[in-house]
């Protein structure tokens, strides 16, 4: 069974995405569309009952009301699986944050949809690897 749904999105990340996908080669957005959302599910079940590693790298305006409070706060939540953090002030309005973390996967992906679901984050980027990926 399909369903069908309507989707709002911004111009400019619609064009990207229909530059994309026929670069790509998809006959059309909705088997694209199709493909991301596996893509996305997928990650989400990546096996969580480890420890392990990982970054999670956070773009936002820090004009965005709060959002730079909520960045700091967040992490003193999350004080025992975040090491470090660096920040970067990419343009005028423009922050990146790099958040090193270590300890329980679980922990480290709930931080990480703490702030995906904030209101104001630009976009998150999380990237975590067990022990055994890294101690070659
Ligand atoms: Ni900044």
């Amino acid at each position: 069974m399909v369903e069908r749904i309507g989707v709002s999105i911004p111009k400019n990340l619609l064009g990207k995405f229909d530059m994309f996908i026929k670069k790509k080669g998809y006959a059309n957005r909705s088997e694209a569309i199709r493909d991301a959302i596996r893509d996305f599910l997928s990650e989400s079940e990546i096996d969580l009952t480890g420890d392990g590693i990982g970054t999670i790298s956070v773009f936002y305006d820090h004009h965005a009301h709060h959002v730079s409070n909520f960045i700091t706060e967040v992490q003193h939540d999350f004080e025992n699986i975040v090491l470090n953090s660096i920040h970067f002030h990419l343009s005028h309005h423009l922050c990146l944050e790099i958040i090193v973390v270590k300890g329980n996967f679980r922990r480290i992906s709930t931080l990480a949809s703490r702030i995906k679901t904030k209101k104001g984050i630009n976009h998150v980027k999380i990237q975590i690897a067990g022990y055994a990926q890294v101690d070659i």
